[in-house]
């Protein structure tokens, strides 16, 4: 498996689109605007490969020069499990730290939280609800 940094607009962004989409949209009825995808050129854009597939993916966003926040962490369904996640963290988390910041933060779904647990993530605040699920604010000192 291969960890990459990849380009806004390019063929293996189209790929994490999809994955994103079919992994952390459809199943709760809903997709990207243009104006959402605009935006992520600013973005560090990272995926997981095996060969040219794209297995996983997730993001990196400026909070402040101290604090990026990590979003779209998604894993192939069938491959899930199989530390493809905590891997795909593990470059995530270096990169971040490369890039100067010192903390990461997030909004993590409920269904995830043992896994962010797992990874050293603490929760900061009270459950809420995005995208019509439930969440919670959780972070960790890099
Ligand atoms: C959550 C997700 C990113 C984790 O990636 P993964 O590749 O499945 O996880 P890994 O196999 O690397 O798991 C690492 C550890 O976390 C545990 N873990 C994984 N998913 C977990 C979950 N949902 N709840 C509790 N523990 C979990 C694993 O058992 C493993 O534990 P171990 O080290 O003791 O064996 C992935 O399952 C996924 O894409 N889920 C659907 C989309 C989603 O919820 N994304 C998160 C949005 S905030």
């Amino acid at each position: 498996m291969a960890l990459k940094i990849i380009d806004h607009g390019s063929t293996q962004y189209r790929q994490m689109i999809k994955l994103r989409d079919d992994i952390l949209r459809k199943p709760l009825g809903l997709s990207f605007t243009d104006e959402e995808l605009e935006v992520e050129k600013n973005y560090l854009l990272i995926g997981a490969f095996e060969d040219d597939k794209m297995l996983a993916c997730c993001m990196l966003v400026e909070e402040n020069p101290k604090t990026v926040r990590l979003r779209q962490m998604a894993v192939l369904n069938d491959l899930q499990g199989k530390g493809i996640g905590k891997a795909l963290m593990i470059f995530a988390e270096n990169l971040a730290r490369d890039h100067g910041y010192q903390k990461i933060t997030m909004h993590a779904r409920k269904n995830a939280i043992g896994f962010y647990e797992k990874m050293g993530y603490t929760k900061t605040g009270k459950e809420f609800e995005e995208i019509t699920i439930p969440h919670y604010l959780m972070e960790k000192k890099l």
